[in-house]
């Protein structure tokens, strides 16, 4: 027998609950092996009771309200796995801290908006706030980064934090092509959040840069500054222009930090070169390349979303707090974390234009527009889709803003011609 035991209260049995109770269920001895300490699970919560499920939790303690879980005298460690930034998941967390319990979430929204917070309170209790399974699913990015990389200053981090925007951009990649088909398909195989519409829009991205940049540039957790966009205006046509030029196209997350020591964050999709890691991860993989001072340059591919992938994340995270391994949750104090700003000066990038044209009108006209604005294009091509003539530039280096700036007003919203265009960032 081991001396020590941890009661697991595990509220929400949606896909990351039903698979941290599989998991907690069918290998206990082995984690009281690992940890020298028996983790059980004391009780469980969820909104419907009877629902099929993926997990029998038919022998736990049932709890009706999950904020009671808080209170209740029995449990250790509460895993949160209810979901949203704020309502119950925040309360239970909240809750759950200030009355001397660890808290264990992959909770992405919640850690992005009130991670600061419950940070503040778990350092001064000396409680475990722990969440890596909010970012990279499976990955152990937050360890790596808050441990295995603690010798570094990080320069950038770029990645693709969403599975589901990734599930439809490979699927349009592969000739899939329909978004909604696509979008239905990752919903049903569980890697869409409650409201999808956080996924394509590259919201769920933006918690996520949110979470991983405080972790690899001293920041306080905040959306405060991310800019993001999202995959829902691609069409395959610009996956067939972006092939032109040996590449495809992803949702980054990108970090970066400018030489006036602030950082750059934006979500957005990105042209990638078929050469690159990130072209090679498809459906709803995850993938960050980590640059840091010390190390160079470090690439971690892995599943990004599911049931079991995601509970591997937030089982070690129980794990280490059953063994006793405790680290600050945003690699140093939170209160030396600072508010993120913007660099005060634009950094500079290339850029993609896919682009139709309307009747009459010739590539060279559209170059020559945009030259006529301090645009240069480095490389152009045509393609034809379906009767339509299109135009593909890649662009010099230019001011971030200034093409898409170019692109509205050489291109405008022209309803007359029905031009459209997908104005995409280079990696
Ligand atoms: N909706 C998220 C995704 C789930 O698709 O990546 C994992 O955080």
């Amino acid at each position: 027998m081991h001396k020590k035991a941890l009661a697991v209260g595990i509220a929400g049995l949606g896909t990351v609950g039903s698979g941290v109770v599989s998991l907690l269920q069918r290998r206990r001895a082995l984690y009281a092996e690992r940890t020298g300490t028996d983790v059980f699970i004391e009780t469980v919560s969820a909104r419907d009771r009877d629902r099929d499920r993926p997990c029998d939790v038919s022998s736990y303690r049932w709890t009706d309200d999950p904020v009671a879980m808080a209170s209740d005298g029995a449990v250790d460690v509460v895993v949160e796995a209810v979901g949203g930034e704020d309502g119950t998941a925040y309360a239970l967390c909240r809750a759950a801290l200030e009355n001397g319990k660890h808290v264990v979430t992959a909770n992405k929204a919640l850690i992005a908006a009130r991670g600061a917070e419950l940070a503040r309170i778990a350092e001064d209790n000396g409680l475990a706030l722990a969440f890596e399974g909010a970012v990279g699913g499976g990955i152990p990015l937050l360890k790596t980064v808050r441990e295995g990389l603690a010798a570094n200053e990080m320069t950038r981090v770029a990645g693709i934090l969403n599975g589901t925007c990734n599930y439809i951009l490979s699927a349009m990649e592969n000739g899939g092509g329909n978004f909604d088909a696509a979008l239905r398909a990752a919903q049903e195989k569980g890697y869409a959040e409650a409201d999808p519409h956080t996924d394509v829009e590259g919201i769920d991205a933006a918690h996520k840069l949110a979470v991983l940049s405080a972790l690899c540039f001293g920041l306080l957790p905040s959306m405060e500054g991310i800019r993001y966009e999202g995959v829902r205006r691609l069409k395959p046509v610009d996956f067939a222009a972006a092939r032109l030029f040996g590449c495809t196209i992803r949702l980054l997350a990108v970090a970066e930090r400018g030489a006036d020591g602030a950082v750059f964050r934006a979500v957005y999709p990105a042209l990638v070169n078929l050469s690159h890691g990130f072209a090679c991860v498809t459906e709803a993989g995850n993938a960050v390349r980590i640059e840091g001072d010390a190390v160079g340059s470090l690439f971690l591919q892995g599943p990004g979303a599911g049931m079991f992938e995601t509970a591997s994340a937030v089982v070690a995270d129980i794990l280490d707090v059953a063994a006793g391994r405790r680290s600050y949750p945003f690699s140093v104090p939170v209160r030396r974390c600072i508010a993120p700003s913007p660099p005060a000066s634009p950094r500079e990038t290339a850029y993609f234009l896919c682009i139709s044209l309307a009747a009459g009108h010739q590539a060279e006209d559209v170059v020559a527009a945009f030259a006529g604005l301090g645009v240069q294009m480095g490389a152009v091509k045509t393609l034809s889709r379906e009767g339509v003539p299109y135009v593909a530039c890649l662009t010099e280096r230019a001011e971030e803003g200034k093409v898409p700036a170019a692109a509205e007003s050489v291109l405008g919203e022209d309803a007359e011609s029905g031009t459209e265009y997908a104005v995409l960032r280079a990696e």
